[in-house]
């Protein structure tokens, strides 16, 4: 048997907001790259984070989960602080990650690749194989697959997916531990337009269906305005744009990256 710690089973309440950022400074070197940011994220909101190469998307991202520390300004998200390392290890143990490449291990299962996904929020290190995974957890990684569309891809190899299937591997692995915020850094920019739609779509679909919060960057912004509910433009590391997906219109996203 394996020495367990306690399941995280669902996404506890989030008093407040998701994330709440607050006069935000991050330097990378002797460079500012975020100056001044104030940003909240809702609890159940999804937003797109926009603009141009280098503004600080993926900066921000990894302020949000105390991956970056703040020189000046405050984090807190899922009401924790990220100054502290307890607050940032609670955070990252209840909120799931997708990447522009998936990250998928190359060479286990799509099952086993979920499993991962489980087990590393539930602590359980060094137990990682769909042979060894206790039974619960293996139908909790299936029905995750089963949410993205790929229960009869579960034995392939990762790296027999197309990359549209992996991606909805990754998401699947993102949202098995029912997260409470989901971070993706330009998930479908390797995608084709239609792969790419579908990811999205199920983005929405999954993390509508667990209550959680969907922080995405894009440069595509025909996404940004169909799949968030507030779209958030960054240039030179300050916030240029913050807007509901409604009224992002083509002309007020074409500025920020022409002004
Ligand atoms: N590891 C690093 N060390 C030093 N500076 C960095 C590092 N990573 C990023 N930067 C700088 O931080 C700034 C913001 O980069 P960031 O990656 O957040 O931009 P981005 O908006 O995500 O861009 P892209 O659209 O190209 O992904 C850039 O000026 C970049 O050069
Ligand atoms: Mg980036």
């Amino acid at each position: 048997m394996l020495d367990l710690p306690t399941a995280l089973t669902a996404a506890p309440e989030t008093p407040g907001a998701a994330c709440r950022v607050r006069g935000l400074t991050v330097r990378r070197g002797a460079r500012e790259t975020l100056r001044g940011v104030d940003f909240t994220l809702a609890p159940g909101e999804k937003v797109a984070l926009v603009g141009p190469n280098g503004a600080g998307k993926t900066t921000l991202l990894n302020a949000v989960v105390g991956l970056l520390a703040a020189a000046d300004g405050g984090v807190e998200t899922l009401g924790a602080d990220m100054r502290a390392a307890k607050g940032r290890r609670a955070v990252r143990a209840r909120t799931g990650f997708v990447f522009q490449q998936h990250g998928l291990v190359r060479r286990r299962s799509a099952l086993s690749n979920v499993l991962h996904g489980l087990m590393a929020r539930r602590g359980a290190w060094g137990a990682w194989s769909a042979a060894t995974a206790p039974a619960a957890w293996r139908a909790e990684a299936m029905e995750a697959l089963a949410e993205v569309g790929l229960a009869d891809r579960a034995a392939d190899r990762a790296d027999r997916l197309s990359g549209g299937q992996a991606q909805r591997v990754a998401v699947a692995r993102a949202l098995v531990c029912r997260p409470a915020l989901v971070i993706a850094d330009e998930p479908t920019a390797s995608l084709d337009p239609a792969a790419g739609r579908e990811v999205m779509e199920l983005f929405c679909t999954l993390v509508d269906r667990r209550g959680a919060a969907l922080l995405f960057t894009t440069h595509d912004m025909e996404h940004a305005r169909a799949y968030a509910d507030r779209v958030v433009g960054l240039r030179g590391g300050r916030i240029a744009l913050d807007l509901p997906a409604a009224k992002a219109s083509p002309r007020a996203l074409g500025e920020l990256f022409d002004g």
